[in-house]
């Protein structure tokens, strides 16, 4: 019988480097995150929903491109798991980049921090509770560091913006991972000097970061990135 990640010790999720170590302690900083989220309001609301942004969408993107392959490869029933926690993140990437395209005065936008909030948590849930556990009892744990250590890897170099477009699973989020994790991440440092810098740099931070979200957008929408997702998380 699995038992939730939650609630075990560090040496029985493999020590500190484990996989499962690293999901947990980011579901951690996720949650307080939250709670901010849902204690503030205006531009202070909006920081807050940027950390969540650059902490989530790498992470998942590294879920994607290597986590839930092995639970797929690993389990009877991987595929439908994994499914299900695709079309979670897929939600995510849909309402951020709403939120995104409709700005802070939309009249939907509470609604779907809301359910933002919710979602995030309901798969923090899933993969603590039932995938993480399933995972743990298939793997030894200097297989759940090893996992740990490429996870941390394509982690830091993978998007860390929603790109609602791209497949959800390998080869098609694994071959836009490299372009588009350079323009989100070109554009993050952009949108940080154009907030820090003089206010006269800020219209021109804005354009430069307006054109690489265009960019951004044809990447994400050519053929080979849209490969390999199943029905029905495609969009
Ligand atoms: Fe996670
Ligand atoms: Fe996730």
């Amino acid at each position: 019988m699995s038992r939730s990640i939650a609630t075990q010790t560090v040496d029985e999720l493999g020590g500190p480097r484990s996989v499962l170590a690293r999901q947990r302690r980011d579901h951690v900083q996720l949650d307080r995150l939250l709670h901010r989220l849902e204690e503030t309001t205006g531009a202070a609301q909006e920081g807050v929903l940027q950390r969540i942004d650059r902490l989530v969408f790498s992470h998942a993107f590294a879920e994607e491109a290597v986590l839930w392959p092995v639970l797929r490869r690993e389990l009877p029933d991987g595929d439908e798991l994994t499914l299900g926690v695709e079309q979670e993140h897929q939600e995510v990437n849909e309402l951020v980049a709403a939120l995104e395209r409709d700005g802070q005065d939309d009249h939907r936008r509470p609604a779907r921090l809301a359910r933002l909030v919710e979602v995030l948590r309901e798969d923090v849930r899933d993969e603590e509770d039932v995938l993480l556990p399933r995972l743990q009892e298939q793997l030894s744990h200097d297989e759940l560091r090893r996992l740990g250590a490429r996870w941390e890897l394509v982690r830091r170099i993978a998007p860390t913006r929603p790109h609602p477009t791209v497949s959800r699973r390998p080869p098609g989020n694994a071959l836009s991972a490299l372009p588009l994790s350079l323009l989100d991440r070109t554009r993050d440092v952009v949108d940080d000097a154009a907030r820090r810098g003089p206010d006269r740099f800020a219209p021109f931070g804005r354009a430069v970061s307006s054109g690489l979200a265009l960019v951004a957008g044809l990447v994400e929408r050519m053929p080979p990135a849209r490969t390999g997702d199943r029905p029905p998380t495609s969009r």
